[in-house]
Order: structure tokens, then C-alpha cells, then sequence
């Protein structure tokens, strides 16, 4: 990574906070962005403090897609940005509107202390009650003074009332002065205008919040002409993951009206009921919601099918992901057929749906059901753990979906020699748009793979391909890398350890869970594999291809 001089400078600069009284007054805007990431980068909480106290723009957005090798921010500078948000609220020359944190969250109990999504969204909503009650506190103080400066007034004016009726009386008694007169007419004039001027300033403020609210949540629905009609000052978005032991607080947060406005980019839910899920979803503001993703809930394909007239009120919403979610398909159960029904046509109404992921169901031979009644064809599908039926891989092959995937993961779907036909129609169709695809853990044997490598080789846009826990001896690898060799996109390239690097004992066709599982044989050097397939890339002039058999480090998403 090459620094700027601005950032080598920068990191000097909050490296000292004691001095940081001093300079703080003399940055200007420019500059807060490279302090800021600074303070996060050399894990400075106090001065990520200061910073965002005083955060010059209206936007500020931390967080993001992280470059390979940077670390997601600290929890204690996490934690920091958040209160000083809040001390922000109380000053009237805050400029902040908008906190972007989607994507802040890192993994708990990773490198340097990152704060995970669970943890993120709990600070989130004690925020935005704390700033609730910090709002109702500093109204209370406000109503005090203003009742005080209110009197205040009154008492002045009775007693120049009292002042007057002296002169008055003076006058009358004929020892007046005319411009004694003139300077009391003034001075009332006077106080009159002050306190027209208080008001007058006052509901100029409120007509200003008014309309910044409105432009900021410049939605149809009712729910959003209630909130703007509150007093949001700063809209806080962000990716927010609840599990039963949150929800309750989530839930809260989402229903106070105060300053801080919580808003959600991705939703995950975990663990909790349909009628939770359905009570968080009727909290959320409905523009901005990008994607959910439901993991082991017992939604049941009823309870799925409930949600769906719920997931079309968010325009936005292009990302739907199930994991371990029951909807398994009973045809001997009542009332299954009926809710499959339901479940199709509520899927009808997802107008912006891209992205489909749906693991460890058991719906074979419903895919078409599923799938069909999509409006828009999906970009991203993942059907890992499904038991794909051939029935499913023939209609997938054929449907609308098939030439614009740009990711498609099956690994875990077994293939034989009956759906091998569906499967290469499927890629021929994706060939120009398929940039990902995943057939871990599907049975491949060499002869398998030998018929799905003209396939595999006519996509072209192929970034990224994962082979893991195949079947696969040296001489099927070494075909798979001279394919590789050939694939002008291809990135990286998954393998699976080959037979031969197995104990003995090994079973003939073994399933994917026995290559998980059976040890390696300690005599084999897997060096030997992984450098004579390399050599393969080489020898090619493929220095660029990142090839690894590393299960658990591969991701996909540093290809891009
Ligand atoms: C939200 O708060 C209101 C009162 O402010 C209450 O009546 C309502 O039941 C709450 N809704 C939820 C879902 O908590
Ligand atoms: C295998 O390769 C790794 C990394 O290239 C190296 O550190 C290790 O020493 C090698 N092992 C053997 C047995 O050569």
C-alpha cells in the first residue's frame, strides 16, 4: 500500500492527542477525512472523537468496502465516532445529517478488535434512545429557560409599565420632559420587537428542520410523513443483524422518534420468529432497505409466503437470503400445496429482486414453482445443500435466470450423468455473463469433469471457479489447470486435493463429506500437487491465476 504525504502527516499529527486542543480550530474541512481515517487506522479513539464532533460536512460515511489487507475500524474508535455523534446533537452548529456506516462491521474476534454486526446494531439503537432522551433532557432545560427569559420579560415590562405611570404622572403633574416620552415609546417599541425576534427565530428554525426532514426522508407512505414530521437530525444508515437476544432493543430503537433516525442497508435476522420478523420489517423505513437475509428462523414455507407481501413494500429490495429456514416441502402435509401457491405469487411482486440464496432447503423438483414467478432474471442464485432434482437443473437451465447469472453456486447439488446435459446447457447460456460459480462438493469425477471442461472453458468472463471436495485424481487436475490455462478472466481457481493425497482406505466414488474428513496422507507432500500444477499455470504464462486448495481462506470476493 503506497501512502499519500497527506496521510504519513496525518497519522502524525493524531498520533499526539494531547496537542490535539491546539490544532484542532485551524483544520480545515479538507482535511478531517485523512485525520479521521487516520485516527482509525492507528486506533486513536479520542481523537476519533474530537473529529466527529466537530465534522464539518453533512455526510459522513465510514465503513465501506475494505482494500485486501486493511482491517475493519476498532471497537474502542467505533464506539467513540458513536458518542461523540451524540454530544454533536446538543450543538446547534452540528453540521452532520447523514451517518453512513453500512459495511463498518467486521468479524468478532478478528484482528485488531473490529465490532461485529451483532454488536454494532446493539450500540446503534442504545445510541438513538440515548440521543432521544439527551433531546428530551435539553428540551426541558430549553422550556425552563425559555419560561425564565419569558418572565424575565414580563417582570421588565411591569416595571417599566410602573416607570411609565411614574412619568406619566409626572407629566401630568407638569414637571414632564417631551423626550422623556419619545425614549420611553422607544424602549417599549423595543421590547415588543425583542420578543417578536425570539419568536420569529424560533419558528424560522423550526420551518428549516422541517424541510430538511422532509427532503431527507422523501417518501410516500404514511409512515414517512410521521417522520417527517419529526425531529430527525441526523439519519443514521447502516447493515443491522438481530438475533432473539436483541431484538427486543432493536425494536425499541427502531419505534423511538428522536433525533438519530436508524435506517438499514442489509437486514440479518437469526434465530427469531415470524411475526419478530414481521414487526421489525413494519419498523424499518422502507426506501434504502437493500437485502435480507434470514438464517436459522422456522419460517416454514407458510411463514415465508407471509413475508413476501411485506418484502414488496421495500422498492429497493434486490437481495433475498434463506438459510436454514424449514421450508421444507411436505406434499403429504395440509394445506402445503396452498401455501406453495401463496409462496409463488408473493415472489411475483418482488419487482427488484437480483439476488437469490437459498441453502439447505428440501424443496426437489420446486424449483420451477420458485423461480418462475421472479419478474426480473436474477443475477446472483445460490443453491447449495438444495437436492437439486434433475427436474430442477432442467428447468434451471432453460429458464429465465439462465443468461444473466453472473454468480451461481451449486456446490453440495449432486451431478451424474443424467443432469450433466442440464448442466452444460446451463453454462453455455450464462457463458458471457458468469463471473462466479462454485460446483464444491458435487461428485465430480474425472470422466464427469472431462465432459464439463468444454463447457466450463467457453465462459469467458469467468473470474472465479471452486472445485473443492471432488473427486478428482492428479491427471483429472492437471486437464482442469491446462483448461484454466486457456480462460482469459479466471482469477482464482479452487482444487481439490487429489486421490492420490489420501490415506489409503479411501472409498471409490467417496462423498464429499469423506474427502472433508479423511486424512491426508502425511507421506505425500501436498507442496508436490500445488507446485506441479502451478508449473502447468506458468509454463502457460499465468502468473496472474491464484490457485489454492485452502477450503477455509478461499473468498471469492478478493477477485474483485
Ligand atoms: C411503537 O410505539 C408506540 C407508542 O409510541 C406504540 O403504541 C406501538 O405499539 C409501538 N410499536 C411497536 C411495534 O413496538
Ligand atoms: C511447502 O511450501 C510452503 C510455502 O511455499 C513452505 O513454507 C514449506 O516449507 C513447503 N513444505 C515442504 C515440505 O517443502
Amino acid at each position: 500500500m503506497v501512502l499519500s504525504l497527506v496521510s504519513i502527516c496525518a497519522r502524525e499529527v493524531v498520533s499526539d492527542h494531547s496537542a490535539s486542543p491546539c490544532w484542532l480550530r485551524w483544520v480545515p474541512r479538507e482535511l478531517y477525512r485523512p485525520l479521521l481515517e487516520a485516527a482509525f487506522s492507528g486506533c486513536r479513539p479520542l481523537a476519533v472523537g474530537e473529529l466527529v464532533q466537530r465534522w464539518p460536512e453533512r455526510t459522513l460515511r465510514v465503513g465501506g468496502r475494505r482494500k485486501q489487507g486493511q482491517t475493519a475500524p476498532n471497537r474502542l474508535c467505533i464506539q467513540a465516532l458513536l458518542l461523540a455523534v451524540v454530544r454533536g446533537l446538543s450543538d446547534q452548529r452540528y453540521a452532520l445529517q447523514v451517518l453512513d456506516l453500512c459495511g463498518l462491521q467486521g468479524d468478532e474476534g478478528g484482528m485488531g478488535d473490529p465490532m461485529g454486526g451483532w454488536s454494532l446494531t446493539v450500540a446503534l439503537c442504545t445510541m438513538a434512545v440515548q440521543a432521544k432522551a439527551g433531546a428530551q433532557r435539553a428540551q426541558r432545560r430549553e422550556g425552563e429557560r425559555e419560561r425564565k427569559r419569558f418572565s424575565a420579560l414580563e417582570r421588565e415590562k411591569d416595571v417599566k409599565r410602573e416607570r411609565g405611570q411614574w412619568k406619566r404622572g409626572k407629566e401630568l403633574n407638569g414637571d414632564g420632559m417631551g423626550t422623556d416620552n419619545k425614549d420611553l415609546s422607544w424602549k417599549s417599541c423595543g421590547v415588543l420587537s425583542e420578543e417578536e425576534v425570539i419568536k420569529g427565530v424560533r419558528r424560522r428554525m423550526e420551518m428549516e428542520r422541517k424541510r430538511e426532514s422532509a427532503v431527507a426522508g422523501s417518501g410516500g407512505s404514511r409512515k414517512e410523513t410521521e417522520s417527517v414530521n419529526s425531529d430527525v437530525l441526523v439519519h443514521v444508515r447502516a447493515d443491522l443483524f438481530v438475533n432473539a437476544r436483541s431484538w427486543e432493543r432493536v425494536r425499541v430503537a427502531l419505534n423511538t422518534s428522536g433525533p438519530l433516525k436508524l435506517q438499514c442497508r442489509y437486514l440479518r435476522v437469526e434465530e427469531i420468529s415470524v411475526s419478530s420478523i414481521r414487526t421489525l420489517l413494519d419498523l424499518l423505513p422502507r426506501q434504502g432497505l437493500l437485502g435480507i437475509d434470514v438464517r436459522y428462523s422456522n419460517l416454514g414455507v407458510a411463514g415465508l409466503a407471509e413475508l413476501l407481501p411485506l418484502l414488496s413494500t421495500f422498492p429497493a429490495l434486490s437481495s433475498l437470503r434463506l438459510h436454514y429456514c424449514n421450508l421444507d416441502f411436505r406434499r403429504d402435509h395440509p394445506g402445503q400445496e396452498e401455501a406453495l401457491r401463496d409462496l409463488s405469487l408473493g415472489l411475483t411482486t418482488l419487482q427488484e429482486l437480483r439476488r437469490l440464496s437459498l441453502t439447505a432447503l428440501r424443496l426437489p423438483g420446486q424449483l420451477r414453482v420458485l423461480l418462475s414467478s421472479l419478474p426480473q432474471p436474477l443475477e446472483i442464485l445460490e443453491l447449495p445443500y438444495l437436492s437439486l432434482s434433475p427436474a430442477d437443473l432442467a428447468y434451471l437451465s432453460c429458464s429465465h435466470h439462465a443468461s444473466t447469472l453472473q454468480q451461481l453456486d451449486l456446490s453440495e447439488n449432486h451431478v451424474d450423468q443424467t443432469t450433466l446435459p442440464s448442466i452444460r446447457r446451463l453454462l453455455s447460456q450464462a457463458s458471457s455473463s458468469l463471473q462466479h460459480l462454485s460446483l464444491s462438493g458435487c461428485g465430480l469425477t474425472d470422466g464427469l469433469l472431462g465432459l464439463l471442461l468444454p463447457s466450463l472453458g467457453g465462459c469467458w468472463a469467468l473470474k472465479s471457479l471452486a472445485l473443492a471436495l471432488n473427486p478428482l485424481s492428479m491427471a483429472g487436475l492437471m486437464d482442469l489447470v491446462r483448461m484454466a490455462v486457456r480462460m482469459p478472466s479466471l482469477r482464482h481457481l479452487l482444487y481439490p486435493n487429489p486421490l492420490e493425497d489420501y490415506q489409503p482406505g479411501l472409498p471409490d466414488l467417496p462423498s464429499s463429506a469423506q474427502l472433508l474428513d479423511w486424512p491426508l496422507d502425511e507421506a505425500t507432500d501436498i507442496n508436490t500437487t500445488s507446485s506441479q500444477l502451478k508449473r502447468v499455470l506458468m509454463d502457460g504464462g499465468r502468473s496472474d491465476v491464484f490457485l489454492t486448495c485452502d477450503l477455509l481462506n478461499y473468498d471469492k470476493d478478493l477477485v474483485d
